[in-house]
């Protein structure tokens, strides 16, 4: 069984229908027996062209001499950062080191005071649309839509990503299974938990194809162990297949066990960048992340 029928086989009779009216499948039999039905679907889905997918342009994520003021505060300070695909690099540092600004710049929510930014090889300041198309975020403090259900929201996202009718339909029901959603996907984006809210957005950024480039603010706090496990094994997998992924987080288990490479962020400036073999060569008694992150953040506190 190949997976789009193993999918098909998990639908509701409503999406099946709506399946084959988006594949013009005639629906003119009274009643239609469901296995008929999925043997139909899945042999059209066969004759569609399956495209291609297109690897992304390397760097995915390019940033340069990049700072950003906000008045006389400067949150970063010529930061120069670059993410390739196939690759995890973790963000790290204290509370207002910059975390954030960084990826609301590279984001193109906000614009940077001087420097640039190339998103899939797209500059997000001069035409921030095409990369933003390609590009999907996890905010750190997710407000979005209150007002739409879960299953119009990522309805809504395959629009944006430009999925096509039949393919939204089998993308939504996948996400729905990976992400545990069922029981939430005719609930208000407004009234979910922050763990499940945090899975609708998941879900709604992998509504597309892969690879992709994902730019995650803290995007473990909030879900619980099980949901936190299968975060980072989705997201080690999407590495191996070529997506670029940008993480900000201060659990630093989780970034040692996920990230290849560090930047290691301190009152806006880079104070640390490399993996963590290069980084503890830099220190005689610092081993693990933690240890390191502490020495270049102020020292490890004396108790
Ligand atoms: N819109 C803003 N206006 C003024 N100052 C801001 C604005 N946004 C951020 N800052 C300041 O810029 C600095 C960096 O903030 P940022 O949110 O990027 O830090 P962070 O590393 O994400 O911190 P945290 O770990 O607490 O999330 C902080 O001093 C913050 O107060
Ligand atoms: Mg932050």
């Amino acid at each position: 069984m190949d997976a789009d029928t193993n999918i098909l086989q998990r639908m509701t009779s409503n999406e099946l229908v709506s399946m084959a009216v988006a594949l013009d499948i005639p629906l003119t039999q009274r009643s239609i027996i469901r296995d008929e039905l999925v043997d139909r679907i899945a042999s059209e889905l066969e004759k569609t062209e399956k495209k291609g997918l297109k690897p992304l342009t390397s760097p995915a994520i390019r940033i340069e001499n990049m700072t950003k003021r906000f008045g006389p505060k400067v949150a970063v300070r010529d930061l120069n950062l670059k993410v390739n695909p196939g690759e995890i690099v973790g963000l790290v540092g204290p509370n207002g080191a910059g975390k954030t600004t960084t990826l609301r710049v590279l984001t193109g929510i906000i614009r940077p005071t001087s420097g640039s930014v190339h998103v899939n090889g797209h500059d997000m300041c001069k035409k921030p649309i095409p990369g933003k198309r390609v590009l999907g975020y996890i905010p750190e403090r997710p407000t979005c839509y209150p007002s739409l259900k879960v299953r119009e929201y990522l309805t809504f996202m395959a629009r944006i990503y430009g999925v096509s009718k039949v393919n939204t339909i089998l993308r939504i029901r996948e996400q729905i299974d990976l992400f545990h959603l069922n029981e939430f996907v005719d609930s208000y984006i407004g009234t979910l938990s922050k763990g499940n809210l945090q899975r609708a957005l998941l879900a709604g950024i992998f509504i597309r194809d892969p690879p992709y480039i994902l730019a995650f603010d803290e995007p473990i706090y909030g879900l619980d162990p099980r949901g936190a496990w299968n975060l980072k094994s989705l997201l080690k997998r999407l590495k191996k297949e070529g997506s670029a992924i940008l993480v900000s987080t201060h659990i630093l288990e989780v970034a040692e066990s996920l990230c290849d490479r560090f930047i290691i962020m301190n009152h806006g400036n880079v104070v640390g960048r490399g993996t963590l073999s290069k980084l503890s060569s830099l220190f005689d008694k610092a081993t693990t992340l933690e240890e390191i992150f502490l020495m270049l953040t102020g020292g490890i506190p004396q108790t």
